[in-house]
């Protein structure tokens, strides 16, 4: 039985323009705000299609944000080398981190092009050396806590690369691992629910009119069967939806 769930905080622009502007302010506001709370801002990237524009847009702000304090993570890559043109890091590259004054020292990119479990493995390592977490073998569930992470919706009701019926949807020990997707007949690397839900703010970016119909499933707070979108609960952060009126047509 899934909890009670609180509702979400749900926001809608008018169109896919719109949206891209609403993240931006979106991201700028979380990102000084956790730059003056602790100096710096920890934020895991979604993959896809529609933080494409976001991104862009982003980085037409370049002069807008300390980017020597801002580092960049992913929530989640597919299994491809970083020059593929499914990769994630390489979208976020081309759109955003290439064209702002970020050191190269803090992105974090999921190395793909290995063997995905080692990927995995290795990412794990470098989140615990990052946020300096104890051996989560030591089961004293110490997370990440990322200020933002971003997440789009499938129209299969995943996010990140937790897809429904996949091994990673019952992981909570943890922080990342390789997740065999049987629809792709592919792995993927990607962050667990634990540190999704660990986060301080998570930002859902939903755009068209492709996805009315699954966001209006996801966003049913009784839904006896959840979609893997629905179990991402902070458990003290803030939880987002950020759609544009085409996708919000079905609320
Ligand atoms: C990925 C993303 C994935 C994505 C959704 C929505 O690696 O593709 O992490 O979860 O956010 O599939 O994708 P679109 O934005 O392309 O609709």
């Amino acid at each position: 039985m899934v909890k009670k769930q609180q509702a979400p905080e749900i926001k809608v622009a008018a169109d896919n323009a719109a949206l891209n502007l609403m993240a931006v302010e979106e991201f700028c506001r979380c990102a000084k705000a956790a730059i003056a709370a602790h100096n710096r801002f920890c934020v895991a990237l979604s993959g896809g299609n529609t933080p494409r524009a976001v991104y862009s847009l982003l980085a037409t702000k370049k002069d807008a944000l300390p980017w020597d304090k801002i580092y960049i993570f992913f929530g989640d890559e597919r299994h491809v080398p970083p020059e593929h043109s499914d990769s994630n890091y390489r979208m976020a590259n081309e759109s955003l981190l290439s064209r702002v004054p970020l050191p190269m020292k803090n992105i974090y990119r999921v190395h793909a092009e290995l063997d995905a479990k080692v990927a995995a493995q290795e990412y794990e390592d470098q989140l615990r050396e990052f946020y300096q977490l104890q051996d989560i073998r030591l089961q004293n569930n110490d997370w990440p806590q990322f200020d933002l992470i971003l997440l789009g919706l499938g129209d299969d009701g995943h996010t990140a690369s937790l897809f429904p019926g996949s091994l990673a949807l019952t992981e909570n020990t943890r922080i990342v691992v390789a997740n065999w997707v049987k629809k792709f007949n592919e792995y993927r690397i990607t962050l667990t629910f634990p540190v999704l839900n660990q986060a301080a703010q998570v930002m859902f970016l939903v755009s068209g009119e492709s996805k009315a119909q699954i966001l209006k499933d996801v966003l049913n707070l009784d839904s006896a069967n959840p979609y893997p979108a629905q179990r991402v609960q902070p458990v003290n952060g803030r939880l987002l939806w950020l759609l544009d009126q085409p996708a919000a047509r079905l609320l």
